[in-house]
């Protein structure tokens, strides 16, 4: 079913409840702070729920409080009167206060904010270790996809090598509009805010830093080490063309916005750049505003998961699971046990698109520049263009840094015509 930010509400997938719920069943007070998209449809869907959980916990969710920057009513009166806070403001302040005071007061907190916890993560979740109550953010990342109770309890065991992640569903939109339908990047910009899945400033999802601070959390709990905003290197969708789809495509790949979260020379690297698939990667498919998230692992091999990555209903519904698994026996993000280095100059295959004289020796010339910095060529296209041409060549992986040189070196030959563009080629086909 496809996500829909602004749209309807997804079909039930549990079963009815057959039980009737307890007579006096115990209430639960859930505090909102903000009632906007995710609030707003968490408010609906509680008491919608609410037999159903009392049937099951033995408890009953109320939403006893809200609290906007609008409707009058205080943070401490809401703080006051609950069991739990959802903190569904956004941001970094008002929410990190609120969300330590909460905790401070003895409650659960959960949580769909993840620039709060990919800046002040460490903070957040001492606190909550200190004053014995639960943390849950399975909505800051991903949207309904459950990738955090999976890192956290199902992997638990798991020696994670690498998380890859598409977890931005506004790019991956516009990219695949891009693919499908020739359109430039602003047309299918101007599409994704039409249909409600792009706001009306977009910047922190088409920049990359949207789904860097999620890599941020993915990456913090896969491989037990702080990770901070800062430490992720990322890279956005506004510079990408028409005409590096078409090119793509006669190479057999695709483009997403890619997050990458990886163990790299003792260290970890972490980073959200665009990037080619080939079609056998389990990325390659997720299309349109979905979400996906592969990990993988020796022991495990490598699991997919995808499903809607926004929207008001979807984005509360996992908020819900989260107040629910809190009404239920405690869990907590633990300390870090170490502190990883952060790896910035990583090995990846590359796209290189350049505009050239067309004249004989220059494909030599720019493979000897490459050459000369270790990056060998895994397939070429060429296309006339008058009195210019077109090369578009994928490259076998080498440092960022070689390959970064490389292009410097290629973009002062007096056989190349404007500024070479490079994207990183994701190899792993999964087949
Ligand atoms: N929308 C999605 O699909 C989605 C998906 C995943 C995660 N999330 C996350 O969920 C959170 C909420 O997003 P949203 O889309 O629901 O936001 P939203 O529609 O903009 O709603 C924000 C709410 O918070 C209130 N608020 C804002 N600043 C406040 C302040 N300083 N003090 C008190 N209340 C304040 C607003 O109240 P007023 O109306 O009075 O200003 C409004 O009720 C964010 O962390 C977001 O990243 C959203």
């Amino acid at each position: 079913m496809p996500a829909s930010p602004s749209g309807a509400r997804p079909e039930r997938i549990c079963s009815p409840v057959t039980s009737s719920p307890p007579a006096a069943a115990k209430a639960f007070r859930v505090g909102l702070l903000g009632h906007g998209t995710v609030g707003g449809a968490l408010a609906t869907l509680v008491p919608e729920r609410a037999d159903h959980i009392a049937a099951i916990t033995g408890m009953r969710p109320e939403i006893t409080g809200i609290h906007t920057r609008s409707n009058g009513t205080s943070f401490e009166e809401v703080l006051a009167g609950c069991d739990l806070v959802a903190e569904l403001i956004g941001g970094l302040e008002p929410a990190r206060t609120y969300v330590l005071q909460a905790m401070a007061a003895g409650k659960h907190v959960v949580t769909a904010n993840k620039q709060l916890l990919a800046h002040h993560g460490e903070e957040l979740w001492a606190a909550a270790r200190r004053h014995g109550v639960q943390l849950r953010f399975e909505a800051a990342v991903a949207g309904v996809v459950p990738v955090i109770r999976v890192l956290q309890e199902s992997l638990a065991g798991a020696h994670v090598d690498r998380i890859t992640g598409i977890v931005n569903g506004t790019t991956n939109f516009i990219l695949t509009r891009m693919a499908e339908t020739g359109a430039t990047y602003a047309e299918a910009l101007e599409e994704a805010q039409h249909l409600g899945y792009a706001e009306a400033d977009p910047s922190d999802d088409v920049n990359g830093k949207d789904a860097a601070a999620k890599m941020a959390i993915l990456a913090r709990l896969a491989f037990d080490t702080p990770v901070h905003i800062d430490d992720v290197l990322y890279e956005g969708i506004e510079h990408l063309t028409a005409d590096d789809m078409a090119y793509a495509r006669d190479l057999g790949l695709g483009l997403k916005l890619i997050g990458t979260a990886e163990r790299v020379d003792g260290g970890i690297s972490v980073s959200v750049h665009p990037a080619f698939l080939y079609s056998g990667h389990p990325l390659a498919s997720v299309n349109g505003p979905f979400n996906a998230v592969t990990v993988e692992s020796a022991a495990i091999t490598e699991i997919t998961m995808s499903g809607p990555g926004a929207g008001g209903p979807q984005t509360a519904s996992a908020v819900l699971g989260d107040v629910i698994s809190a009404m239920i026996p405690p869990a907590s993000t633990p300390e870090t046990t170490q502190s990883l280095p952060i790896v910035q100059d990583v090995k990846r295959a590359f796209y290189l698109h350049l505009e050239v004289a067309d004249r004989p020796g220059v494909l030599a010339q720019v493979a000897q520049v490459l050459g000369i910095q270790g990056a060998s060529v895994k397939s070429v296209v060429q296309k006339g263009l008058g009195e210019n041409a077109r090369l578009v060549m994928v490259v076998h992986p080498l440092l960022e840094s070689r390959m970064l040189a490389a292009v410097e070196l290629i973009a002062g030959l007096d056989s190349v015509r404007g500024r070479p563009r490079v994207i990183r080629v994701i190899e792993e086909q999964f087949q």
